[in-house]
């Protein structure tokens, strides 16, 4: 497998988002099923392995931690925190929280739940813009300091942001979405992380799903699935995106690889920092997936794929209002409003 930096760390180009083994996308599978995709990717290669405090408050974490925990010296561990579950009264809640001494309790919970003394690479989830983003920084740098977390990343954030948090401690990577289809990074965090030298991690690289080509019926989603919020995935706006799939398709069988191995080297040709991480519960879309760091595109497929799928021919914001609220990315005005929800302490776990 390709190999990709970041910091300190050597990582395959194509790591694992494994937040989809415990929330996001319906029902998560069953234990024996999560187990073993994590050993599946382990042995092709995958040494990126992304997880939260948020997914599935905890129990992702915890998942990776017993089943990766006696694997731990070959790969490296990325997980967030500063934004977590929450017990309140009527339920575990999600809450997004930058202080200090809340980001040292998130990463001691995270470090005893992964099982391990130290987390390769550590992230603020979200900035919580109560807190100066110096303060949040701040309290990263000491968990390197005193040896919990080996680099530091941010999570959706601003170019500008990016700049006050890598001021205080260089900022190894940033983990931010970026598909064919959510081009954001493009008007500069993407630049600003090859300059400061921070990778950059494309989170929701198959967009969550649509750049396989293979999902086309929204209407059958979970109840729980996150994408019943995101405005691109209401049916009228899905089906509008629908219409760019079958030039799509038709470039991925020029290039002779899949839909889902397109988005990926697509994204992995955008720059030499840029890694992949895209989530799966199955077996056959994870060697699907991996294989994608081995289909090189050329300029010309590079221009026809920016030219079909693109900010402008994309219909739908990718985030509803509060979610969008929440985030501090630069953002391309796109076809649709964003559907309005009010905003606090929230009981799904979001994105
Ligand atoms: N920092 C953040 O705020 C943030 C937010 C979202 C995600 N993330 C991270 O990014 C990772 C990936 O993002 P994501 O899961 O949202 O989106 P994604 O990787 O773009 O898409 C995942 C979806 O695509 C499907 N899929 C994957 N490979 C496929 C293939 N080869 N063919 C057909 N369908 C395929 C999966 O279903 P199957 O299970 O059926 O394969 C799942 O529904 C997460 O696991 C998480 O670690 C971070």
């Amino acid at each position: 497998m390709k190999q990709r930096g970041i910091g300190p760390l050597a990582v395959s180009a194509i790591g694992l988002g494994c937040m989809n083994l415990s929330h996001a996308y319906g029902a998560p599978p069953a234990p024996e099923v999560a187990e073993a995709l994590l050993l599946r990717a382990l042995d092709r290669g995958v040494t990126l392995f992304d997880t939260a405090a948020l997914y599935g408050f905890g129990a992702n974490e915890t998942l990776v931690g017993r089943v990766l925990g006696p694997h731990r010296s070959q790969i490296a561990l990325a997980s967030k925190g500063g934004m977590a579950g929450v017990q309140f009264e009527d339920g575990i809640k999600r809450v997004i929280d930058g202080r200090t001494e809340t980001i040292r309790r998130n990463c001691e919970d995270s470090l005893r739940r992964l099982r391990t003394d130290v987390i390769d690479l550590y992230y603020l989830h979200r900035w919580d813009k109560k807190v100066p983003i110096e303060d949040s920084v701040g309290a990263l740098s000491d968990l390197v300091r005193a040896g919990k977390v080996r680099a530091i990343g941010l999570s959706e954030v601003s170019a500008t942001t990016l700049r006050k948090a890598h001021a205080v401690h260089p900022v190894a990577a940033v983990q931010s979405e970026y598909s064919l289809w959510t081009r954001n990074a493009e008007i500069a965090v993407l630049d600003t992380c090859r300059e400061i030298g921070a990778a950059y991690v494309a989170f929701s690289p198959l967009a969550r799903g649509f750049l396989s080509a293979r999902l086309r019926d929204v209407s059958t989603f979970d109840a729980k699935d996150i994408r019943r919020g995101m405005p691109r995935f209401e049916p009228a706006m899905y089906a509008a995106n629908l219409g760019l799939l079958d030039d799509y398709v038709a470039i991925a069988r020029d290039v002779g690889c899949t839909p889902a191995q397109l988005a990926l080297a697509w994204l992995l040709a955008r720059g030499e920092h840029v890694i992949a991480i895209p989530g799966t519960t199955s077996a056959a879309h994870l060697d699907e997936n991996i294989g994608a760091a081995a289909v090189a595109l050329d300029a010309e497929t590079m221009a026809r794929l920016d030219a079909r799928i693109n900010r402008e021919s994309v219909s739908g914001a990718r985030y509803n209002a509060a979610t969008q609220a929440e985030v501090d990315t630069e953002e391309f005005a796109c076809r649709g409003l964003p559907t309005q929800v009010t905003s606090s302490a929230r009981p799904e776990q979001g994105p």
